[in-house]
Formats: C-alpha cells, structure tokens, sequence
C-alpha cells in the first residue's frame, strides 16, 4: 500500500507530526507539504492522510484550496484526516468539523487530533503578542499528543 501523508503548517508543528505519524504507518508512506510539492498525483497512492493546522479558527488556506480542487478524487480513497491545534474537546470538534468538508468526513477511516504546539521562534510580532495575551504565556509551549498519532496509525492500518 502506498501512503501519503499531505500537510500544511505554518510553524511546522503539523510537520512534526507528520513525520511522526509516517514513522508509525507501516506503508511505504511519502510526507508532502503543500507549500513545497509542485503537482500531486494522487493516483499513485492507495491511502491519502489530510493534516492541518487551526490558526484564528481555521485550517491553512493551502489546505482548503488542496481539499476543494480534488474532493472528488479524494472520496473514492481510502483517507485519514487531522488536525494540530491548541484547543480540545467540543471546541477542537468544531473546529475539524469546520475544516474538512462532510463529504471526505463521512468517509474517513480515521480522524486524529494530535495536539498542538506555541512556537514563539517561529511567530512574528503580531502573533507572539496576541498568544502572549491570549494564552497567557512568554515561552515556547508544546502539547503534541503522541498517543493520538499513535491510535491514530493504528486505525488507518485496519
Ligand atoms: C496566531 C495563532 C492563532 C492560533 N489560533 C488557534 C485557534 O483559533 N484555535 C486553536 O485550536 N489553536 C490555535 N492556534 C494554535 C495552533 O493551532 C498551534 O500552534 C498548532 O500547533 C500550529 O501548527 P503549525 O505549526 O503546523 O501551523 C493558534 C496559534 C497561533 C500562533
């Protein structure tokens, strides 16, 4: 089976995860990011996992626009969807429930939140003050949820 694992990030949280989840998939899996990976045929893979980041309530706008021109080629795959955020429970539902359309929902065999990571290197001045004030934090904070990742494999692989 060959596998895909197709990210966005935008301080490279999502990344991390996705190497992380590629090491625990037993497929011969590729990770491409969708700022760098010119044109993607989706034909050469069996199974397709979708990650994104939350940033101000939505997913990357990379992302969205990858899921948008192939949703049709999509459904017909075998697909795995998550999400790298800082918010949990129903909130952090909403939010996947927002970024992947219902259609590529109802047909995803596994659905991963995997956590989520404050990397004040990695942000400029507007975004280390707005989670200085909202997070009530100075230094760099992760919370990656490698149990999730984990089960998160394991369901993909059934
Ligand atoms: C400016 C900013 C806004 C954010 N907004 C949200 C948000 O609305 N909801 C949420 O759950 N997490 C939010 N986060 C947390 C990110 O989802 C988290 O940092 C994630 O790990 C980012 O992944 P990435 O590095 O792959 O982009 C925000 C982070 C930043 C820096």
């Amino acid at each position: 089976m060959n596998t895909a694992i197709i990210f966005a990030t935008k301080h490279g949280c999502t990344e991390k995860c996705s190497q992380k989840l590629a090491n625990e998939l037993k497929d011969n899996t590729t990770i491409l990011n969708l700022e760098s990976a010119k044109e993607i045929d989706l034909n050469h893979f069996d199974v397709l996992v979708l990650g994104g980041s939350i940033h101000a309530g939505t997913i990357n706008r990379s992302l969205k626009k990858f899921i948008e021109k192939n949703l049709n080629q999509l459904i017909e795959k075998k697909v795995g969807l998550f999400l790298c955020c800082m918010e949990e429970g129903e909130k952090a539902l909403e939010q996947f429930n927002n970024a992947f359309p219902e259609e590529l929902r109802k047909i995803s065999k596994a659905n991963g939140f995997f956590g989520g990571a404050f990397d004040f290197e990695q942000m400029n001045f507007f975004e280390k003050a707005i989670i200085k004030k909202i997070a009530n934090i100075e230094d760099s904070y992760s919370k990656i949820n490698y149990q999730n990742i984990s089960a998160f494999a394991l369901e993909l692989s059934k």
